[in-house]
């Protein structure tokens, strides 16, 4: 009987096990294809073990250390397409991706295996789609307060970006999925400061998250947005163009009245 016990669930575990594998890729099977992948797309500027390239060619780094950047900074990167970069230049560029997700995941597995670094944040961490209403509507005003403080000097009052020296420049930030949002303040790619979690707390993080999605629910009231460019040079616009028009507006009403036309008249 115990022969037989140990038989059947012998055979039952041989045939339900693989199928388990097959589903779920192991941590060191993922980690051995994103190996794979790099060795293929990202070696030639990062090193082939992740420890960068530091040979400078026309003036630019080919690729820096990629230990301890994290499974963050690979999703962000290779996510938003700006990895694996065509070639050097002065600013990556957010373009398609080029790998699937799973290629993704099993790159950023093989990243983090490199050295501890921040870890792909949860949906929970960054999203609002469990917030009622009221603390929507609390998360958009802290956010908007964290925002100014932290982030327009580059980013723009209503995210939609600037120039920074040296001619880069930094994105907008309108349609950029929360967690890529989210990764971005984790990691800080290239001009942009790294904001941890220690400096922004996720729930910090997520209150920018709430905010900037209230900028896209924002009607623009006005028929034109001047680009957004901020209460002086708006303002500047108005006092030209408005108050200068209405004076024009003066002038003209001024001479075309029938008082005017009837002294012409009578001079
Ligand atoms: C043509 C060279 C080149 C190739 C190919 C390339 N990279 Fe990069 N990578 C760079 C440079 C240069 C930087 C630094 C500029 C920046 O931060 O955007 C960078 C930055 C990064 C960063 C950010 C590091 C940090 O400190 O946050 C990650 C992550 C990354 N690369 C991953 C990859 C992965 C994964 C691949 C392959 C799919 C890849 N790269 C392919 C040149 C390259
Ligand atoms: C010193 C300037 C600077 C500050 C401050 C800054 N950023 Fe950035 N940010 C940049 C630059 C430059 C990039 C482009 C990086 C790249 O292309 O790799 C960027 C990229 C991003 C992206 C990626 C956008 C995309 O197209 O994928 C997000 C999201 C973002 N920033 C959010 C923020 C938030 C939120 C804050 C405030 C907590 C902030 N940034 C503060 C300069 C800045």
């Amino acid at each position: 009987m115990l022969l037989l016990g140990l038989v059947i669930s012998g055979s039952l575990y041989t045939v339900f096990s693989p199928a388990q594998a097959d589903s779920q890729p192991s941590e060191t099977e993922q980690v051995a294809k994103g190996k794979e992948l790099f060795l293929a797309s990202c070696s030639f500027c990062h090193g082939q073990n992740g420890e960068g390239v530091p040979t400078v060619r026309d003036g630019y780094q080919l690729g820096p250390s990629l230990v301890g950047v994290g499974a963050a900074a690979v999703d962000f990167q290779v996510g938003t397409g700006r990895m694996p970069m065509a070639q050097p230049g002065q600013q990556v560029q957010r373009k398609p991706p080029v790998f699937n997700d799973e290629e993704v995941a099993a790159l950023a597995a093989y990243v983090a295996s490199l050295g501890p670094g921040p870890a792909i944040p949860n949906e929970s961490d960054y999203s609002i789609d469990d917030l009622s209403e009221e603390e929507r509507q609390e998360a958009i005003s802290r956010g908007g307060q964290i925002f100014l403080t932290n982030c327009t000097a580059c980013h723009n009052f209503n995210g939609a970006g600037g120039a920074m020296p040296r001619g880069g420049y930094a994105p907008s930030l309108h349609g950029v999925e929360p967690k890529y949002i989210f990764e971005a303040m984790l990691t800080g790619p290239q001009q942009m400061p790294n904001f941890s979690n220690g400096n922004l707390s996720p729930d910090e993080k997520r209150d920018v998250i709430a905010y900037l999605g209230s900028l896209e629910e924002t009607p623009e009231y006005a028929g034109f947005t001047l680009g957004g460019l901020g209460p002086v040079s708006e303002g500047l616009f108005a006092w030209v163009v408005g108050i200068g028009g209405l004076v024009g507006a003066a002038v003209w009403i001024a001479s075309h009245t029938t008082r005017s036309k009837k002294s012409k008249v009578n001079a």
